[in-house]
């Protein structure tokens, strides 16, 4: 029985790919953070917890010494590291902590792999927001654009990038980069703008609430499931040779686009709810993003299988699902 080991696990990709990992018949163990309410914690994954199908330790990107304990302890086969502060605007807010536990907490645990557990396979969570506003010829972005971040969390994500890869040229260590643009879920965090906008309008259908407060609408990003995502990181530590691969669908929306398709999709015309607020700008917007995943295509053998609308009726139905649920027990 394989061992795998996910830090992060109670984040939105963990829990897919703690999912994922227990149907493949792994041994699976995940990293989660201290929290004052035990119960967030877990909220992710209680479904797993509960059923003894997966073990928790307790550990931070940014203490070393939890992570050499958690590795000794368990020698791991696979490890993903999907922990970080993942949130871009707030990455702008708190920038020194989030270059702890995004940037430095990736070195961290390399170290504590080199020192303890040196032949495990190891995945790291690069995004695609590392490119900022480089765009290749073709509108595209792949492995071979440029980096010029825009965000704290970006210039973070990058310091973990070009490491991994200095790790993996330095001491040949089996290290993948999966750069991975957005991905979303029902799962995921209600401050990311899907989700956002999908809970609200299903608020707003319900008459629980009026207004819906947006940054940049101009924005566009191409949007993915992270069931489909997490199955690619999966997949690329399952090759022989490590390497960095991207993963996206290849379509882009608009953030308008995307309010246009939700609130359609509830018989609603967006503009009569959605204000504008400044609040939600960021000091340097990532405008555009569309990815070329031609080389996971052709060497993993990967593909989505959820597009952009099917991805969005099922958080709305997700929504929905939630409130009537409430509504029942009032
Ligand atoms: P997420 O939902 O925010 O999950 C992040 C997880 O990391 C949470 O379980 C969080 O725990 C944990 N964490 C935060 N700080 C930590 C620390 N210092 N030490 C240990 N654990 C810590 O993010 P996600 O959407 O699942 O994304 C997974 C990874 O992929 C992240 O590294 C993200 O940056 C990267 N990524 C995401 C996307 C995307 O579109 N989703 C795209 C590209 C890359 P708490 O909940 O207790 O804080
Ligand atoms: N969060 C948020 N809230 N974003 C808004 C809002 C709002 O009210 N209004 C407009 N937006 C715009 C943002 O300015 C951005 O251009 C776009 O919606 C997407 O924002 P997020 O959903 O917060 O995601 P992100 O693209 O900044 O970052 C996500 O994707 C990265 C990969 O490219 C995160 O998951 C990162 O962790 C990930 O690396």
């Amino acid at each position: 029985m394989k061992k795998a080991l996910i830090t992060g696990i109670n984040g939105q990709d963990g829990s897919y790919l703690a999912e994922l990992l227990v149907n493949k018949g792994y041994d699976v163990w995940g990293t989660v953070k201290r929290n004052s309410v035990s119960e967030t914690q877990t909220t992710r994954i209680e479904h797993l917890r509960e059923k003894e199908l997966i073990n928790l330790e307790y550990a931070d990107l940014t203490d070393m010494a939890s992570l050499v304990r958690v590795l000794q302890k368990i020698q791991p086969d696979e490890i993903y590291n999907l922990a970080a502060q993942s949130h871009v605007r707030v990455s702008f807010d708190q920038p020194i902590y989030t270059a702890n536990a995004t940037g430095l907490g990736t070195l961290n645990l390399l170290e504590a792999i080199r020192m303890v557990s040196p032949n495990s396979k190891f995945y790291q969570a690069s995004s695609s927001e590392m490119f900022g506003n480089n765009i290749d010829e073709d509108g595209f972005q792949r492995e071979t654009t440029p980096m010029t971040p825009v965000s704290p969390y970006g210039c973070a994500k990058v310091f973990s990038y070009n490491i991994c890869n200095n790790y993996r040229n330095s001491y040949n260590m089996k290290i993948w980069n999966g750069i991975l643009f957005n991905h979303e879920s029902p799962r995921r965090g209600t401050n990311f703008v899907t989700n956002k906008v999908v809970k609200a309008a299903v608020r707003i259908k319900l008459g629980l609430q009026t207004e819906l407060h947006l940054g940049n609408l101009e924005a566009t990003r191409d949007w993915g499931h992270a069931k489909d995502y997490c199955e690619a990181m999966w997949l690329m530590l399952q090759t022989d040779e490590p390497g960095d691969y991207v993963c996206s669908t290849g379509v882009s929306h608009s953030v308008r686009d995307l309010c246009f398709y939700t609130f359609k999709t509830l018989d609603l015309k967006w503009q009569d709810y959605v204000k504008i607020d400044s609040k939600h700008l960021r000091p340097e917007e990532l405008k555009d993003l569309k990815g070329d995943s031609s080389k996971l295509r052709n060497k993993v053998g990967w593909k989505p299988k959820y597009t952009f609308e099917t991805m969005i009726d099922e958080m709305v139905e997700y929504w929905l699902e939630h409130y009537k649920v409430k509504k029942e027990l009032i």
